[in-house]
């Protein structure tokens, strides 16, 4: 099997947000980053600009939620026709009941944990979600280092996705790059977010390329 390569769009042109998805034709998907400020301390976008993306691109949406009260807002990133809502396990209230929910809405449901969360308090829930993100970097800002201290947690990760047996994708975000995508997909992971590596380089297509070569 192939990986995801899931770009982010944090580090793009915010004018021009249609262009700078345009710059990406090879990936697998766009990474929106909705920030609040509260959850982590910056303020990026939401919902108004989701719809927007959604009219100029096909590509699958995948949304990562850095917000508090998940719960409430989350939802509505699925009607809007994103095809991937993450959810922050911290922040969320009922992460069953909001993981059936965005299946309900025909959205992949998605469950995000920091760094320093561990997994096998929600071994139970992979059931209900088609992808556990897990943080590479404490969330809230791109261009930071990668964290190694989180590929134990990715093997682990693997390897109770594996006795599932079902198919839930296992995306690593936060300083990823072609110096550390190598460690994470030996450590079990399979959909990778890349920001600056890719829009800070002058021909991002071209890094999504290389980052895919490195899982092939
Ligand atoms: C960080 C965001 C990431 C970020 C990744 O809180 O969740 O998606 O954009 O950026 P890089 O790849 O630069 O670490
Ligand atoms: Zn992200």
């Amino acid at each position: 099997m192939g990986i995801r390569i899931t770009p982010s769009i944090l580090n793009s042109d915010f004018s021009r947000l249609a262009e700078e998805v345009g710059r990406i034709p090879s990936a697998d998907g766009v990474h929106v980053d909705v920030m609040d400020n509260h959850f982590v301390p910056n303020l990026t976008l939401g919902l108004p600009v989701v719809e927007s993306l959604r009219a100029c691109t096909d590509k699958l949406l995948d949304i990562h939620l850095m917000i508090t009260d998940p719960d409430r807002w989350a939802p509505a990133y699925a009607e809007a026709g994103a095809e991937s809502v993450t959810f922050h396990v911290e922040a969320a209230a009922a992460p069953v009941r909001l993981a059936r929910e965005l299946r309900s809405r025909g959205a992949r449901a998605s469950m995000a944990l920091k760094p320093a969360t561990p997994i096998e308090p929600y071994a139970d829930l992979l059931g209900e979600l088609d992808m556990v993100l897990l943080m590479t970097v404490e969330p809230g800002f791109g261009g930071q280092k990668f964290l190694d201290l989180v590929l134990p947690k990715i093997e682990r990760t693997r390897a109770l996705v594996d006795r599932l047996g079902g198919d839930v994708w296992v995306q690593v975000d936060g300083g990823i790059s072609e110096a550390t995508i190598g460690r994470c997909i030996d450590a079990g992971a399979d959909t990778f977010v890349a920001g600056s590596a890719v829009f800070g380089a002058d021909d991002p297509d071209a890094v999504v390329r290389a980052l895919r070569e490195r899982g092939a």
